[in-house]
């Protein structure tokens, strides 16, 4: 169970991150902020590239930050963007390796959006039970 501090934390976190964006070709600046397992709080923005394909998004960003941190285990999601937007598939997709059916907070620049949950954005994913 989320308390209100952390989830408030989280969001304030994804909020402020979300300045390190390095975003000059999109100019949609994205920050996101994980809760892990044990209570520490990783964080991560959106990094584009002038060979536009090559952008890796904040919550990957996050992800591939959390891991190599030793994390494994993810309890909940802020994501800071202009408009509250949506996560994309792939990070959809890539927060299902290492979190259940997780709150995902989407906020925008002074934390009004919506609260949702990892499996309402992306029902029915692929999981390792697949590969057997
Ligand atoms: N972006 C993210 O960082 N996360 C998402 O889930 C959606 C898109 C970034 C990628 C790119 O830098 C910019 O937003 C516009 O697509």
């Amino acid at each position: 169970m989320i308390t209100h501090e952390q989830r408030a934390a989280l969001i304030k976190a994804a909020i402020e991150v979300r300045e390190r964006a390095y975003a000059p070709y999109s100019n949609y600046q994205v920050g996101a902020a994980l809760l892990m397992a044990d209570g520490t709080m990783v964080t991560g923005v959106n990094v584009e590239n002038s060979s536009y394909g090559l952008t890796i998004c904040a919550e990957r960003t996050a992800v591939t930050t959390a891991i190599t941190a030793g994390h494994r285990k993810i309890l909940a999601v802020a994501v800071a963007t202009d408009n509250a937007g949506s996560p994309c598939g792939a990070c959809r997709q890539v927060l299902t390796e290492f979190a259940g059916d997780v709150p995902v907070y989407l906020v925008d620049k002074v934390g009004n959006g919506r609260d949702t949950t990892l499996y309402t954005l992306l029902p029915d994913h692929f999981g390792p039970e697949h590969l057997t």
